[in-house]
């Protein structure tokens, strides 16, 4: 280890923080942290989550060595070890601290850490692996995958990257892969049911959304008090009666579908016996699957056609939803779920290569070679012509990831053509597609290699003496 020449000024990097912090925020939502939860906020610095936290109802106790040293550091369900590893120079002692935390932990751990691409906000010199910065304190950035694979080789388990710079750790599989199902297969959620005909009603929406009955342990209690007492063939018969077939046929295809998205992301991840996964996973699997080994053996096959490059572009090319270009494929987050199942695993490997960060609008996938980025267009729906507030890429050979806010650009790329990034039924597609044949028809087009910035597009706006007003091109009053 480099010899201290410093002293190293750690409790100068906490920050007095009005809210929850942006890993704080991912745990509540990921990891359904209900009132009650118990959390402890490993390296509270001043106690901004601790105190964020406790509003939202949760048992929270936060300790920390500087700020904090009396704080309460007790096991809980849920640990919070935010911003604390990038600030310690000593590489030993930066272990040391995640498994401190990772031994205070009852059920998952989750690690949040500064990124590389912060770089060039903080002012300093080079020290040991990390920064002096001018305000004598040391920071340590993370790669985004770099996190990932600290994490899982002091705690020794799988790993999860919930976003770009945060890893969430589990005590047991269940866990990890309960949490992995929810991201993968959302839970369409369940209808208010108070009487016998709305809990009916409830069973025959879950018979829809997922194309099978559902199991008693999987109803809320509410349905399960009005419904509990009528045998299986009952209420299927109940049931049956209202369902549309069309719909519990095109739910039974999506479950398919994502339950082979579930279990090829789950190699990743050392795939367990069938009894290790989350109970409608198995439910999924015993109605639509002859067996679990069939359905790992599709699983397997769809991952393999990954790396095929003609199969890859044939599902861009063929899909219903999305952009197909040269080098890529583009597609609204709105209509991710109705491309191919190989191109949302595609989106899949690289979320938990680096994470999927919290903004983006529209994703790109790369056909030559193999590379994610999300792209985050704040104002898609609103602006005729989104302007790119910032990127954030995943190169899946190398598994290097880069981000380029263009916050402080005068001249943005922007987008065109909006309605080729959604499904063909989305409700707005009409009105984009509108407006894209106004723009070809005035000429807008017809230089496609400048209009790809706000300064060329205003170019040409201006050569064609036209305006855009909302979503509708007009005649510039100055124009002849
Ligand atoms: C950037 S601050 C983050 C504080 C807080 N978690 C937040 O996000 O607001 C880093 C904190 O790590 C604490 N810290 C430094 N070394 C630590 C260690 N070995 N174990 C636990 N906390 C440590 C510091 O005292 C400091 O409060």
């Amino acid at each position: 280890m480099a010899e201290q020449l410093w002293s190293s000024q750690r409790h100068r990097t906490a920050i007095s923080r009005v809210g929850l912090s942006a890993p704080a925020r991912q745990a509540v939502v990921d990891l359904q942290l209900e009132p009650g939860t118990q959390v402890l906020d490993y390296g509270c610095g001043r106690g901004g989550d601790v105190r964020a936290l406790q509003n939202l109802g949760l048992d929270v106790s936060g300790w920390d060595p500087v700020h904090h040293p009396k704080g309460e550091l007790k096991p809980a369900e849920t640990v919070l070890l935010t911003y604390v590893l990038n600030v310690i120079e000593d590489p030993a002692e930066r272990r040391q601290t995640v498994l401190d935390a990772w031994n205070n932990t009852k059920s998952a751990l989750v690690v949040s850490a500064r990124l590389r691409w912060e770089r060039n906000q903080i002012k300093g010199t080079e020290y040991g692996d990390g920064i002096l910065t001018s305000r004598n304190t040391f920071q340590h950035l993370f790669a985004a995958s770099e996190l990932r694979d600290y994490v899982q080789e002091a705690t020794g388990v799988r790993c999860l990257s919930a976003a770009p710079g945060i890893v969430y750790a589990f005590k047991s599989d269940e866990a990890r892969l309960s949490y992995l199902a929810r991201q993968i297969t959302p839970e369409a959620g369940w209808l208010a049911s108070q009487d016998i005909a709305s809990a009916i009603a409830a069973v025959v929406d879950h018979l829809e959304q997922r194309g099978r009955l559902p199991n008693l342990e999987e109803m809320p209690q509410p349905v399960i008090s009005l419904l509990g007492h009528l045998r299986t063939g009952e209420l299927k018969r109940l049931t049956q009666e209202s369902a549309n077939p069309l719909k519990v046929e095109e739910g039974a295809k999506r479950t398919t579908l994502d339950t082979l998205l579930f279990l090829a992301v789950e190699l990743f991840h050392g795939r367990g016996p069938a009894s290790s996964l989350p109970l409608s996973v198995q439910l999924d699997i015993r109605a639509f699957f002859s067996s679990y080994a069939e359905a790992c053996k599709r699983a397997d096959r769809l991952l393999f056609k990954l790396r095929d490059d003609a199969y890859v572009r044939r599902a861009m090319n063929g899909s219903t939803a999305g952009k197909f270009t040269a080098t890529a494929f583009y597609v609204h987050r709105r209509a991710l779920y109705r491309v191919p199942t190989l191109l949302c695993l595609y989106e899949q490997c690289a979320s938990i290569a680096a994470g999927r960060p919290g903004k983006w609008s529209v994703v790109k996938l790369r056909h030559q070679g193999r590379g994610v980025s999300w792209l985050d267009y704040p104002e898609f729906d609103t602006d005729p012509h989104p302007r790119l507030a910032a990127s954030y890429a995943v190169d899946l050979e190398t598994l290097r990831s880069s981000f380029t806010s263009y916050a402080d650009s005068t001249n943005r790329p922007l987008l065109h053509r909006k309605h080729e990034f959604l499904a063909g039924d989305d409700p707005d597609a009409p009105k984009y597609r509108r407006l894209t044949e106004a723009e070809v028809r005035a000429g807008l087009y017809e230089n496609p290699h400048v209009i790809g910035t706000e300064a060329g597009w205003e170019r040409e706006l201006t050569r064609c003496g036209r305006a855009l007003r909302g979503h509708r091109l007009v005649r510039r009053p100055d124009s002849t």
